[in-house]
């Protein structure tokens, strides 16, 4: 009789029985000068079944041919080919030293995400932590503008079959944004699997290095690219940005909903109310709650969401967007208000 029909007779008891050779665990089985060797393959190391399977084979043998004939079983780790994901390959491997990677979203547009995302990184960075942002706005980038780099390109080198990019730093943030590569109106004419796959280029290709904070500007709305990216980036939670008006609140429920709901389960750090009131330079101590007043902290206490801040509407951070200086640079007035944010937020995510 064949070594290998012998070995039909050694079931997998993990495998509902199946034979070991009709499991394709039989590498080797030769039988010569008196001598059976046989190599069983498994799919990891250690495998709690090998010594068990091991044996079983030697008493086939033996059933089979006899005492006289010695065996001697190998085993050996098989390498599987790992299942390729449909679309784009790429793993997670640049955010592995990334510690706490965090969306900035938002359901309405307009209401000061990316401001709040670049000073933020800002304040962060400036209270010591390594900080990186990537503007995940494919359709309408603003990180390149807001910070001053929208002349810089990345530069980026090739290793082994992957491409990997370079981040830009500035202001001791590690910067990434789609507008380095495409112009926008470019990027107006992408479709949605094809924005998708840019995005997450941008952001998994990219060597990050030891990050505390890599924040996600997350476009607005809460449509496909929200989705994929909620699944395919290892985001650990999120903050939602939002202004006073209560025609936002439905806005902010489906930006909460987009982390919290099922399938996703992740949570919400915190509420931003930004534009909370507005302050005119001359009358420094004046408040002007032109969308309302506390809308965003109601909006907190009604969603069970740390407020983790309010900044007011001030003209010297619209204008620290528009001159790529972000206001967070500055260790005094409106500089503060992103300084408090940021502490509560690292306080929030130890
Ligand atoms: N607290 C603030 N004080 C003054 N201006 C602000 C403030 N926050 C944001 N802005 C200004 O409001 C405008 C919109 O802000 P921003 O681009 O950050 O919004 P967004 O939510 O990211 O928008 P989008 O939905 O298009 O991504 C910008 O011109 C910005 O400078
Ligand atoms: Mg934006």
């Amino acid at each position: 009789m064949e070594l290998l029909e012998i070995l039909k007779d050694v079931e997998h008891p993990a495998k509902g029985d199946r034979n070991i050779v009709d499991l394709g665990m039989v590498q080797k089985a030769e039988l010569k000068d008196g001598k059976a060797v046989i190599v069983l393959a498994f799919p990891k190391h250690r495998d709690p079944l090998a010594e068990y399977l091991a044996s079983a084979c030697k008493a086939a043998v033996v059933r089979h041919l006899g005492k006289e004939v010695e065996t001697i079983v190998e085993t050996v780790v098989k390498d599987e080919p790992k299942p390729r994901k449909a679309g784009l390959d790429l793993g997670v491997e640049e955010l592995a030293q990334v510690k706490h990677i965090i969306g900035v979203a938002s359901g309405k547009g307009g209401v000061g995400k990316s401001t709040v995302a670049v000073n933020l990184a800002v304040a962060l960075a400036g209270l010591g932590y390594k900080v990186g942002l990537a503007d995940a706005d494919v359709y309408g980038p603003s990180v390149p503008k807001m910070t001053g780099t929208e002349n810089l390109a990345p530069n980026a080198f090739q290793e082994g079959d992957k491409e990997i990019i370079l981040p830009l730093e500035k202001y001791g943030v590690k910067w990434m944004s789609i507008g380095y590569f495409a112009a926008p109106e470019q990027a107006l004419i992408w479709r949605g699997p094809m924005a998708c796959n840019a995005l997450k280029q941008m952001i998994l290709q990219v060597r990050w290095g030891e990050l505390d904070f890599l924040l996600i500007d997350m476009p607005p709305g809460t449509g496909d690219i929200h989705i994929s990216l909620v699944n395919d980036i290892p985001m650990e939670g999120a903050i939602i940005v939002s202004t006073p008006q209560d025609v936002a609140l439905a806005d902010v429920e489906k930006g909460i909903n987009l982390f919290r709901n099922d399938g996703v389960k992740k949570p919400v750090f915190g509420l931003v109310e930004n534009m909370a009131w507005f302050t005119p330079a001359e009358l420094p101590d004046h408040k002007y709650y032109i969308f309302g007043k506390d809308g965003g902290k109601k909006m907190a206490e009604k969603y069970k969401i740390p407020l983790l801040g309010q900044i007011p509407l001030i003209q010297g951070i619209r204008e620290g967007a528009d001159d790529g200086r972000p206001a967070a640079l500055r260790e005094e007035g409106e500089g503060l208000y992103y300084l408090q944010l940021a502490q509560n937020l690292a306080a929030r995510t130890k």
